[in-house]
């Protein structure tokens, strides 16, 4: 890089900001200042990055795409490779795992299945610990350590936790996690463990989770990892980067994402944004939210909205309501009152995107399918393709568009879960109108459950002829 580059990159680095959102207030504080939400307002926190200057660097998408063939350690993260967009120094004690560099995948069933011509799908599950969170905990860790800070704390429903553990133990940071109680994948806790974080479960489910962790906000040895954070959402915002650099710039039409505590929607929101500021692209494809049916606070809060409002920040509503008992076998977006929701409603308003709920049946059949492009996720990532289906059925997406879904979480997340779905023992306890508890079995339309076949050559081929 030459110095007069070099030099606007790391201005822009050491002139970036903390902002409130909230219109009235827009309250800024310094980058270095540990905070989670406005100290004034209470509102919720973004770094503001001086767009202006940044533009000044010349060829940013290529000097990005030739770091993909570099050696340098912050080179071959997926994340780092775009630092002139983070708000961090270039002498910044970098904690990465490599994260980020995930495939973009052609999906054709699942497109078939969805109604569309065709469907490409960004695997998140194959980042360093097998979920998107570690996009975010690179950048969250390496502020921890610049603050600091002896500890790292959040709340979780498994997948931030694990990520966090990981980070935590790279950076030799004490970690402790907070998981409600029986309501996580073994597979997600098994993985905090290994990573030696401190986990404790709580009697509770993950927003009361939530609460414990803005109790313990002020004191200043520990350190908040999850994405109310506003440096969780720079490194998760680098997934717009790469997906765009991924689709030779061309902008797709729809991205369709999970929506739990509305940090990924968020981050992909602001990244999208940047780069429309910066010249990078020239519009913003539609982001659209999916939530499972038994905890879609936000798909309520939108519903509401009629008309859709424009994008105006001041139109934004003040106040959510949250669901207080959220269900659903997607544990990951199991989720009853999300953090960033004002940031996902914005990012969503702004590119005339949807937020939809799917059924618990509609999620496990999505999973199978995309199982069956040899591609796999966890339950709550398959929301999307299910999502999808319905956006096409209701004409909110047409079937030549092009459509990228982001696959949140790998298949191995929660073994269980898969199981039961191909064995047909998957089961949801649901709750009526009238309160009353039920359990609803949820059938296995593409169910591939083992058989039991003897120990011969003529065996097995009669079981691969009447599975033709
Ligand atoms: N998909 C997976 C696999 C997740 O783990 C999560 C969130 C989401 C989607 C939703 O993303 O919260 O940014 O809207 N998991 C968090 C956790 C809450 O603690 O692991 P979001």
């Amino acid at each position: 890089m030459s110095d007069a580059i070099a030099k606007s990159a790391s201005k822009a680095a050491s002139t970036a900001v903390q902002r409130c959102i909230v219109p009235g207030c827009a309250a800024t504080f310094g980058i270095r200042e540990q905070i989670y939400v406005c100290p004034r307002c209470g509102g919720p926190l973004e770094i503001e990055l001086p767009l202006e200057l940044l533009k000044a660097v010349p060829d940013l998408r290529e000097r990005w795409q030739a770091r993909a063939a570099s050696h340098d350690p912050r080179d071959r993260s997926g994340v780092w490779r775009y630092r002139e967009l983070l708000p961090f120094d270039d002498d910044a004690p970098v904690v990465t795992l490599f994260e980020g560099n995930t495939p973009l995948y052609d999906a054709p069933r699942s497109a078939k299945y969805a109604g569309l011509t065709a469907l490409r799908l960004k695997h998140q599950g194959c980042n360093p610990t097998a979920s998107f969170k570690d996009t975010g905990m690179t950048t969250a860790v390496t502020q921890a350590k610049l603050l600091g800070a002896r500890t790292v704390v959040c709340a979780s429903t498994g997948n931030t936790a694990a990520s966090l553990a990981a980070y935590a133990a790279r950076a030799a940071l004490q970690c402790a996690i907070l998981l409600p109680q029986g309501q996580i994948s073994p597979a997600k806790l098994a993985q905090s463990m290994d990573y030696g974080a401190v986990v404790c479960e709580i009697a509770g489910n993950f927003d009361d989770c939530m609460r414990l962790i803005s109790e313990l906000a002020d004191v200043p040895s520990i350190y908040i990892a999850n994405s109310i954070n506003p440096f969780r959402i720079e490194g998760q915002k680098t997934v717009a980067f790469e997906l765009l650099e991924q689709c030779g710039w061309r902008v797709p039409d729809h991205v369709v994402v999970p929506g739990g505590n509305m940090g990924n929607s968020s981050a992909l929101g602001k990244g999208f944004d940047e780069m429309l500021h910066l010249g990078l692209i020239d519009r913003l494809p539609k982001i659209s939210v999916i939530q499972a049916e038994g905890a879609a606070p936000l798909a309520h809060l939108f519903a509401g909205l009629k008309p859709p409002e424009p994008a105006a920040d001041a139109l934004l509503p003040d106040e959510i309501a949250p669901v207080s008992n959220p269900r659903t076998l997607a544990t990951a977006i199991k989720i009853g009152a999300p953090v960033s929701w004002k940031k996902a409603l914005r990012a969503v308003l702004g590119s005339h995107g949807s937020i939809i709920t799917v059924s618990e049946q509609e999620i496990a059949d999505a999973k199978a399918i995309i199982g069956r492009d040899g591609i796999g996720c966890e339950p709550a990532s398959a929301t999307t393709v299910a999502g999808i289906r319905k956006l096409v059925a209701s004409e909110k997406i047409h079937a030549g568009e092009t459509v990228v879904a982001v696959l949140t979480g790998h298949v191995l997340k929660d073994p269980d879960y898969v199981s039961n779905y191909h064995r047909g023992t998957l089961s949801f306890e649901s709750v009526t109108a009238g309160g009353t508890a039920k359990t609803v079995q949820i059938s296995g339309a593409f169910r591939n459950a083992p058989e039991k076949v003897a120990a011969t050559k003529q065996a097995i081929l009669k079981s691969l002829e009447s599975r033709r």
